[in-house]
């Protein structure tokens, strides 16, 4: 890692939110739910499905977790009026999970409800430690009465996804497989990158023979190659997983996925709230606010 990208990654807190709103732009779909549909709409025409996501997490009030849960109510409502493959992705602190877990719990039940009644689907994310048990626990509850139309996330850094792989085995199972994006301590996360990849196979294979639905959500070409040769190897069928990836990371890399015939589906956040989502995309690419960087700064323009 260069000396600029490692500054960047320590000191991603304290970029001034200018610098982040530039390069921002290509990851977030834009401010409104309109935004969202045009670019579902285009992402649709051109062979792929996404999951729409508002941004914003960790809330202080309750009123803002009931204002995020009719928030989701309205992208499922349009997401069916407007006739998009789209589902949708909720994050369970923006649903008020740190403040009142009962009363998340019941907005999250309404939301899934409301899925139901489309046939579509909701896919709960996966936050930081802090949050896992409560998250897998209201996935058991849900897949209970909502079978089919409700996953959760598994991330390959934690030391305890293979155990949560075996316990959840008890049940439908639709999960995203992802590295994790939260900063763990190494107590909870493998931090060497070939154990969280090697993780993630292992997982993608323990998922593959309990009979899951997988979700292989990663711009990691050496994880893609190896998720596309156990495809090849099992003769799993194209609608028993998809692959996912970031709206406006690597689009050379979707046309490889689409042209081998495999289904994909983009993760198209929108909304006010993009400071936090930015600057977590930023850590995970320095290299971005270096472009970005440069061009504010008018280097490399002759
Ligand atoms: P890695 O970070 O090694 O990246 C591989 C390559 O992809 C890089 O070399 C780079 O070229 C490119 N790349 C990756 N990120 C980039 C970026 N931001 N900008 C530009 N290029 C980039 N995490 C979590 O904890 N909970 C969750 O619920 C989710 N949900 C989720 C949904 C979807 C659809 C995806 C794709 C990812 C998530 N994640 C997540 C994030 C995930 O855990 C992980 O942090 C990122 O996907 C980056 O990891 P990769 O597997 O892509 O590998």
């Amino acid at each position: 890692m260069s000396l600029f990208n490692y500054t960047v990654s320590k000191t991603i807190m304290h970029v001034p939110k200018p610098i982040v709103s530039h390069f921002a732009k290509g990851y977030i779909a834009g401010p409104t739910l309109a935004d969202a549909v045009q670019v579902t709409r285009d992402l649709n025409q051109q062979g792929m499905m996404t999951t729409i996501d508002i941004l914003g997490e960790f809330i202080t009030g309750f009123d803002q977790a009931v204002s995020f849960k009719n928030d989701a109510l309205t992208i499922l409502q349009t997401i069916e009026r407007e006739k998009l493959d789209a589902n949708l992705s909720i994050k369970p602190t923006q649903m008020g999970l740190l403040l009142d877990k009962e009363k998340c719990f019941g907005l999250i039940h309404e939301i899934v409800s409301e899925a139901v009644k489309f046939d579509n689907f909701v896919r709960i994310d996966m936050e930081d430690i802090e949050t896992t048990d409560d998250t897998l626990e209201f996935f058991r509850k849900l897949r209970e009465e909502f079978s089919g139309h409700v996953g959760t996330v598994l991330q390959s850094y934690l030391r305890r996804t293979p155990f949560d792989i075996s316990d959840l085995n008890d049940g439908v199972q639709n999960y995203r497989l992802c590295k994790g994006i939260y900063v763990e301590p190494r107590t909870h996360a493998w931090k060497n990158p070939h154990a969280i990849n090697r993780n993630f196979t292992e997982c993608l294979k323990r998922l593959f023979d309990q009979g899951a639905y997988v979700g292989i959500a990663t711009h990691d070409e050496l994880l893609i190659f190896e998720a596309m040769n156990l495809i090849h190897k099992l003769g799993l069928q194209p609608d028993q997983y998809e692959f996912q990836m970031l709206l406006g990371v690597d689009e050379e890399m979707r046309g490889i996925i689409l042209k081998n015939g495999h289904r994909l589906r983009i993760y198209v956040p929108f909304g006010e709230d993009w400071l936090p989502y930015s600057k977590r995309r930023l850590k995970e690419n320095p290299t971005i606010a270096q472009h970005a960087l440069k061009q504010i700064l008018g280097i490399n323009k002759h």
